[in-house]
């Protein structure tokens, strides 16, 4: 479980997260919703460490990372994995050698265990052997997708963090990207929580739904209770399309 208590970020002048209060549930598929630049990203990269906030407070379980050395941080580091938008791999790097990177940097493992480790994650998302020695160059946006996940499971984290992890996909690839983080979630009995504006998403994945708009938490709930809200911005942005509009008038 991830606690954040009355968090607030701002840029130099500019307040672009007020007053958050939230809890992500273990074991669940954790969603954050909103329009672009409502603040997800910075909402996200606080939560693992990579901005600093200005007041508040995020609890993993019971340490509030708001009040640990650096130290302490980068111990909770290694309980996180992170698919950030467009899949950040190392174009350098073949498939095999991206996933095995967390591994250099943070076990003891062998070579041989590390590239066994390495290998049970690819396959893991459906990567086969054959993919083993290519480049990001080499490959398309739903596998590069598959390797980045593989990368962020590769430490075993109990908390996994996704940033807009559809984003460029077509929708059909979407929909197995989202399948299969809902399912190592479940898996792994991972704490995740995904960034998306993508409304298939929402009603494919959202176990429980955070969403922010300008900055502030709207609303939460769960998928089944999300076609029926009556927060304004909410319905606005939902059923911001005419299809999803046509599919709410026949709920
Ligand atoms: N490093 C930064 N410096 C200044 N402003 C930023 C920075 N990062 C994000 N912002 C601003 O914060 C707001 C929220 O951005 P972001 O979290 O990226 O939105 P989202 O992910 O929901 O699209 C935007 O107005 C953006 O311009
Ligand atoms: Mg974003």
């Amino acid at each position: 479980m991830i606690r954040v208590e009355g968090l607030y970020k701002s840029f130099e002048n500019k307040t672009v997260l007020s007053d958050i209060n939230v809890v992500f549930d273990s074991g669940k598929v954790n969603l954050i919703i909103g329009k672009s630049g409502s603040g997800k990203t910075v909402l996200l990269k606080s939560l693992i460490g990579l901005h600093s906030i200005d007041t508040g407070h995020i609890f993993y379980g019971t340490r509030d990372i708001s009040l640990m050395s650096a130290r302490q941080v980068k111990a909770i580091r290694e309980e996180i994995g992170v698919v950030f938008q467009g899949g950040a791999l190392f174009d350098s790097l073949s498939v095999l050698e991206n996933v095995k990177f967390p591994l250099n940097l943070f076990s003891s493992l062998s070579e041989k265990e590390k590239t066994e480790r390495a290998r049970f994650c690819l396959r893991r998302v459906n990567l086969m052997q054959d993919a083993d020695n290519l480049y990001p160059a080499e490959i398309s946006g739903g596998m590069k997708k598959r390797v980045a996940i593989a990368r962020a499971i590769v430490l075993q984290p109990k908390f996994l963090f996704c940033d807009e992890p559809n984003s460029g996909l077509d929708p059909l690839t979407s929909i197995v990207i989202d399948n299969l983080i809902e399912e190592i979630t479940h898996e792994y009995d991972m704490t995740t929580i995904v960034n998306t504006h993508d409304m298939n998403s929402v009603f494919e994945i959202g176990e429980k739904i955070v969403f922010i708009h300008e900055g502030r938490k709207e609303w939460e709930g769960t998928k089944e209770e999300i076609a029926h809200t009556e927060n304004k911005n909410l319905n606005d942005f939902i059923f911001s399309s005419k299809l999803y509009k046509k599919i709410k008038a026949s709920l």
